[in-house]
């Protein structure tokens, strides 16, 4: 079964969240498990690939032409779709992020043909299920929600000059939300299948606190959605023979992971205290803000905060500041580091994650592969995958009284090592979720 991914991320191409740990290590397990994957990508700026031709599309009432590059990971292949526009610093964060997707998938549109199943992954590549039932290319769709909040929303004048489809579209095929166009919901619409990457979120998208403005388009195609509970590359992230980690581990024996926490408490100058980790995007959706309302509460209680992370520039000058106010008790690292998001992975004693809401979420998965038990707020696929006092510690509300009721429960427990223990032999690995992704294909 050949089967086409297409998405705007993929590690270790290039990476901003999770997405790119699935879209990376997905197509693995289906390889394994003898499938045919193809991973059509954006030739963003520093990704080596080797030059193969190029492929024409329509595009603003023209012709334009996008290199082709070829790459390979893990035995996987990589087309890279290389136009002027993704040759810069970031995947995204620029005003003309809609027009480059788009551009994009209307390229990748034109190499679709022959492939038994098109897997189209968040708003950026939400056209090509109805780019299908244009006739476009063959094949089933199955449109995979990662995060509802980013929905790829753009005025129609431009949309339909950019793209040249057919003016009809806009209320008969579902483009129009808010009297604009609406890929998330394009998506949603046009695609044969509907999955998100949590069972519990899937639920909680049809309802008006989760559904972001799209939980009634959500419900009358609900026939359709399915959760799927994201995998992790358990060969990458495995305490035993992580490259970025000094020493290595395993649930039988945890000194390693205690030299590995002395290093890094000596190195970011934090005392000897119970640790919690951060490593996120500072997103509202994380709920960073409120760590930063929980702080004075969480210094009384007596822990450090290790964090890393960047985005929201607020939080980011806030959290520089709460370092420099409680020297020894909190450290903050901005920017993406994947060395030391590993080495915090490892080295602290919890990982604090207060989302708002979470479609799946692999870092409290990590964490628990590395021994180090989540304080998690009981949403999304964080309610999916920590059990409370078991392998982690669940609160139910996304405020500073929630997180400190966490951090109680975490000082609380009369076993931590067990609570690490339970959550390292957990199964976090894409077995059962690639079994499920291709029951689904084979049913459509
Ligand atoms: P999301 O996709 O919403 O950001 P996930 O928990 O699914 O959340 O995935 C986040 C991924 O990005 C994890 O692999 C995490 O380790 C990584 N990550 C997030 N922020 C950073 C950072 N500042 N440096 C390194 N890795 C990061
Ligand atoms: C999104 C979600 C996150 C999920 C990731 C991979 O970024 O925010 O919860 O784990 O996609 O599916």
């Amino acid at each position: 079964m050949r089967v086409a991914f297409v998405a705007s991320e993929a590690f270790p191409f290039a990476k901003v969240g999770g997405l790119a740990d699935v879209v990376g290590s997905l197509p693995q397990a289906l390889k394994r498990r003898g499938l045919e994957p193809t991973i059509f990508l954006p030739w963003y700026w520093g990704i080596d690939g080797y030059y193969v031709g190029e492929t024409w599309f329509n595009f603003a009432g023209g012709r334009e032409k996008a290199g082709i590059g070829h790459a390979e990971h893990e035995g996987v292949r990589y087309v890279l779709v290389g136009l002027p526009e993704f040759a810069r610093e970031k995947p995204y964060g620029y005003d003309d992020d809609f027009r480059r997707f788009l551009k994009f998938q209307m390229a990748v549109a034109e190499m679709l043909q022959g492939y038994d199943i098109v897997h189209a992954h968040d708003w950026q590549a939400a056209l090509l299920p109805l780019l299908r039932n244009l006739g476009r290319f063959g094949g089933r769709t199955v449109y995979t929600i990662h995060n509802l909040a980013y929905q790829g929303v753009w005025g129609s004048h431009d949309f339909y000059a950019w793209s040249g489809l057919p003016g009809e579209t806009y209320y008969g095929a579902g483009l129009e939300h808010n009297n604009a166009v609406n890929l998330m919901k394009c998506g949603i619409v046009n695609a044969d299948r509907v999955t998100t990457v949590s069972p519990s979120y899937s639920q909680e998208i049809r309802s008006p606190e989760f559904g972001e403005g799209l939980d009634g388009v959500l419900r009358a195609h609900e026939w359709k959605l399915r959760g799927i509970l994201n995998g992790l590359d358990t060969t990458y992230w495995n305490p035993c023979d992580d490259r970025y980690l000094p020493h290595h581990y395993d649930s039988n024996d945890l000194s390693g992971k205690w030299k590995v926490r002395t290093e890094l408490l000596a190195e970011q100058g934090l005392e000897d205290r119970p640790t919690l980790g951060v490593v996120s995007r500072f997103a509202h959706q994380k709920g960073i803000d409120i760590i930063l309302g929980a702080l004075p509460g969480l210094m009384d209680m007596g822990v450090n905060l290790m964090v890393l992370g960047s985005g929201d520039p607020h939080l980011e000058r806030s959290f520089t500041w709460a370092a420099q106010h409680h020297r020894g008790r909190v450290a903050y690292v901005q920017g993406f580091n994947e060395p030391l998001a590993h080495r915090i992975y490892a080295g602290c004693d919890g990982f604090l994650m207060p989302s708002r809401f979470e479609p799946c979420g692999l870092a409290q998965m990590i964490a628990m592969r590395y021994g180090t038990p989540p304080i998690a707020r009981a949403v999304g696929g964080l309610k999916d995958t920590v059990q409370h006092w078991e392998t982690g510690f669940l609160f139910e509300h996304a405020d500073a009284g929630g997180v400190l009721y966490g951090a109680s429960e975490f000082l609380k427990h009369p076993d931590r090592n067990a609570v690490a223990r339970n959550g390292m032999l957990r199964d976090f690995s894409w077995d059962g979720p690639a079994q499920e992704y291709i029951e689904l294909y084979n049913s459509m």
